[in-house]
């Protein structure tokens, strides 16, 4: 922890010096070609600390260890989920993302519109859609015995689940991916948000069609359009950010997941074949995988002046809750490096407590159909050494390509 010569405006006086880490944390965890290895070296700081950059330029604790992350999500009255100063800094539309943002008394009924499309039992009633759309997917490359991974499959398959889920249209397909991929690599911040503004005005359109014809594209947008508050319907506000986070929220998660979980398979030889006679503990698999390759790093703010494990924090600052941090924590993991599918983890890749992940039941659905058609149809998979593969780092931390090799089976 290096405590530095930092002005008054980037480090609040109430801030311990031990605390103080002056860094820029998307850099810091490009640091090296692994940024869970790269992120794991905040270990053995605190748990809390006030990164001076943690993300685009701007300020915020961080909670570092999987205790911290986990009390961070747990403990709604302290931490709250409404929308913070740095959200703000980088978008900041008069809505809120709906049912993230929000706190009790309120986030219950934004919540309870999504709940019965993501039930275990209608995430299992898509079973075949999943499959359908994975043989599609693998189809169009197998007999080429190579792929890349993220722009062949994995950036196409989330995008495809949400177009099918809120009844966008097909042919959007290419459209989307090209905004998303701006959105996430484009080259200035302006053109970035740009690619977000985008995907929020087609949406807006999409939901007004809809309420013009009153004919609701799918079941999921029927429920969204008559939502209720309490005694009166969802706003058009309301709608908006329940529409515009549903598309986002199972996309970069859910294809940053993928990628690092192939990229771990495709050097992992034992556990491919421990996995391909033994698909029944793919379920497990997945599990692993998820404690290991947390991907996204939600943000609370601090609801009123407290003090968090010695630490006092003021209303309103912001704070980063990376679950690639918590998932990679000694404390809680032994050998956190370690691809361990007995390890049975408790982890909170997925959060906790009121805000966890809706999608979660669908995310893993989607990753063990993955694995399993990718193991039945591949011997070998491997990582074909002559091609780059490299990552970002952001709130998210995802990798750009992965190209595979494999033979036939
Ligand atoms: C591997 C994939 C995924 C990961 C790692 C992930 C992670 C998370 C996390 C950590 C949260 C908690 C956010 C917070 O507490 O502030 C969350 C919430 C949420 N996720 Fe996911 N997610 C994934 C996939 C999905 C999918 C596929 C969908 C839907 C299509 C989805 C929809 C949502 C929604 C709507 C919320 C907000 C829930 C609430 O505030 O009550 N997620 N996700």
């Amino acid at each position: 922890m290096s405590a530095t010569q930092l002005t008054a405006a980037q480090v609040p006086d109430h801030v311990p010096p031990e605390c103080v880490w002056d860094n820029d944390f998307a850099a810091f965890l490009a640091e090296g070609d692994d940024p869970y290895l790269a992120g794991g070296r905040l270990h053995d700081g605190p748990g809390v600390i006030w990164a001076t950059n943690a993300s685009h330029g701007m300020a915020s604790w961080i909670f570092t260890h999987h205790q911290t992350v986990q009390e961070g999500f747990a403990n709604a009255r302290k931490f709250s989920s409404l929308r913070g100063p740095l959200t703000e800094a980088v978008m900041n539309p008069d809505w809120m993302l709906l049912p993230v943002e929000s706190d009790a008394p309120f986030h219950k009924y934004y919540r309870q519109v999504l709940r019965p499309f993501f039930t275990p039992e209608a995430i299992g009633a898509r079973q075949a859609e999943v499959q359908a759309l994975t043989d599609r997917l693998v189809d169009s490359f197998i007999d080429r015995g190579e792929c890349e991974f993220v722009s062949e499959f994995a950036s196409i398959f989330p995008n495809a689940m949400v177009v099918s889920l809120m009844g966008l249209p097909q042919e959007m397909l290419l459209q989307f991916l090209e905004w998303e991929e701006i959105a996430i690599h484009g080259k200035s911040a302006a053109e970035q948000l740009g690619a977000g503004i985008a995907i929020h005005d087609y949406l807006r359109d999409f939901v007004e069609e809809q309420q013009r014809t009153g004919k609701p594209a799918s079941e999921l947008m029927e429920a969204i359009l008559a939502g209720q508050m309490a005694d009166r319907p969802f706003s058009q506000d309301e709608i908006m950010g329940t529409v515009y986070l549903l598309f986002i929220a199972g996309l970069d998660t859910v294809f940053s997941s993928m990628g690092w979980i192939m990229k771990h398979l495709a050097t992992d030889h034992a556990l491919q074949d421990r996995l391909r006679c033994n698909p029944q503990d793919l379920p497990a698999a997945v599990e692993e995988f998820t404690r290991a390759f947390g991907v996204s790093a939600p943000s609370r703010i601090v609801a009123e002046d407290l003090v968090f494990e010695g630490v006092p924090m003021k209303q309103g600052e912001h704070i980063l809750l990376p679950t690639y941090l918590a998932g990679r924590d000694p404390r809680a993991f032994p050998n956190p490096h370690v691809i361990d599918i007995d390890r049975r983890p408790r982890h909170v890749t997925f959060g906790l407590g009121s805000h966890v992940c809706i999608g979660i039941h669908l995310a893993k659905r989607e990753m063990q159909i993955m694995l399993e058609s990718f193991l039945r149809r591949m011997n070998h998979i491997r990582v074909a050494q002559d091609k780059p593969c490299t990552y970002h780092t952001s709130n998210t931390i995802g990798l750009d390509c992965l190209p595979l090799e494999w033979d036939p089976v």
